[in-house]
Parts: structure tokens; sequence; C-alpha cells
């Protein structure tokens, strides 16, 4: 019998990452939610739906924690054939230079890309254990350069500093790992959920044409 493909989805309580996580349930995934805080609480509580989900308690912004759940994947699978970070902080719409607090830019920065980095140091050997190993960094058109000096993009003057930064450093770690794992067996990109064409998107799901896309990647 062919083995299912093992994923873990950052942060999936709520908004987009549980939608990424239920397709990848209706695509014989074994999925594996990586919570904490509102979304474990939240996830805790639908008991009967979330029997099909492997649910752990993760701080992805703690070694300790995250070594945890390297164990449990460990210990229960032995491998992980894809690796989705999608938990973000989102904050400091509109903000002026004087409004910045650094130490609300370190909390975006510390979910947003240091988590992504410090999980995929983490888990690149039980990555390396699949045949076909996959990571998925989850980024927003607001940290892709190109259309944000495009005067045209609905959201070229949508400033939200902390956010569209760390999604943009984001961006730039994504391509060199794709350059340093290209020899290697893992594959690793950047998947904007939302279709930004125009300002009339609802944030809490994903359109037919970005699902799509989203199946070509994972399949
Ligand atoms: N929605 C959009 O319009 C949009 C557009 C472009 C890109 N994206 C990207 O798509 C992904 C999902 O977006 P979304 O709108 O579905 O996000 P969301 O609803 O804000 O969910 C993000 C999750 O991250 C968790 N999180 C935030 N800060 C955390 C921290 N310090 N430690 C642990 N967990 C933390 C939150 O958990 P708690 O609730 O427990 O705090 C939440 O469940 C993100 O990477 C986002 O950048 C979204």
């Amino acid at each position: 019998m062919k083995t299912k493909r093992v994923a873990v989805v950052t942060e999936a309580g709520n908004g987009l990452g549980k939608t990424f996580a239920n397709i990848l349930l209706n695509h014989e995934y074994e999925v594996i939610l990586a919570a904490s805080k509102k979304s474990f609480e939240n996830l805790s509580q639908e008991g009967g739906a979330l029997h099909d989900y492997k649910l752990f308690k993760t701080d992805f912004t703690s070694l300790e924690s995250l070594t945890e759940l390297k164990s449990l994947i460990t210990s229960k699978f032995g491998k992980l054939d894809l690796l989705i970070n999608n938990a973000e902080i989102a904050n400091g719409f509109g903000q002026k230079i004087e409004q910045i607090r650094i130490e609300d830019v370190k909390q975006v920065y510390e979910t947003n890309l240091f988590a992504v980095i410090r999980i995929i140091q983490l888990f690149k050997p039980l990555l390396e254990k699949s045949d076909a190993p996959s990571i998925i960094n989850m980024t927003s058109a607001l940290g892709d350069i190109d259309k944000m000096t495009d005067e045209n993009f609905c959201y070229a003057n949508y400033c939200m500093t902390a956010y569209a930064t760390s999604k943009a450093a984001l961006n730039m770690f994504t391509h060199l790992q794709c350059k340093e794992f290209k020899p290697s067996k893992i594959n690793i990109q950047n998947f904007d959920p939302v279709a930004l064409k125009n300002c009339t998107h609802n944030s809490v799901s994903i359109k037919d044409g970005i699902k799509d896309d989203f199946i070509a990647l994972i399949k």
C-alpha cells in the first residue's frame, strides 16, 4: 500500500491555513497542524472535525517547541513531505516613520521570517527522508517590489512597513534557498494565496484559479 504524504501546516486554526489543510486532506495527505495560542484553542474545541488531523501545540518561535514537534513527526512518520509556512503577523497599517515601533517590527519578523528559517533548518533532515520533499512559504504581493512599484497595482499605496518588508525578505530567503536546494531534491517556493488584481478579494478564502495553482504545487 502506498504511504500517504505527510504535511505540516503552521497555524491553521483560522484563516487560509485551514483552507490549505482541508485541501491537503482531500488529496490524501496526513496533515499535522502546528498551532499555538488562539489557533490551538480554536482547533482543540473543534472535536469531531479534528479527527482527520494531527494537532500539536507548537510555538514555532521557540527552538525547543519545534524540536519537540520534530521528534513527534520522526517517531510517528519518519519523514516529512511538505512543509507549509503559513503563520503570520500583519500589523502597522498606514504607520508613518515616527509611529513605527522597532519592537513591533521585530515581533513581525520573528514570526514571518525568523521562524521560517528556524523551522527549515530544523526539519531539513526530515524532508530529506521524503521522495519528493517540498516547502511552500506563504507570501504576499505587499512584499513584491515589482508589484508595489507599479502605480496601477491596487495596493501600491498600501503601507504596512513591518509586514511588507518581512514578506519581501521572505521572498529573497526563498529565492536563495531555491538556489541552494536546486541540486538536492527539496523543492521550495513562495505562494501568494490571494489574487490581488483588484481590491475586492475575500481574504479568508482562496479563489478557484488560485486553489488550482495550490493543488498543482502539492501534487
Ligand atoms: N489573507 C490575505 O488576504 C492574505 C493575502 C496575501 C498573503 N497572505 C498570507 O497567507 C498566510 C495566511 O494568511 P491569513 O490571512 O489566513 O492569516 P491569519 O488569519 O492572520 O492567520 C495567521 C495565523 O498565524 C498565527 N500567528 C500570528 N502570530 C503568531 C505568533 N507570534 N506565534 C504563533 N502564531 C502566530 C495566528 O494564530 P493566533 O490566531 O493563535 O494568534 C493565526 O492563526 C499568511 O502567511 C499571509 O501572509 C494572506
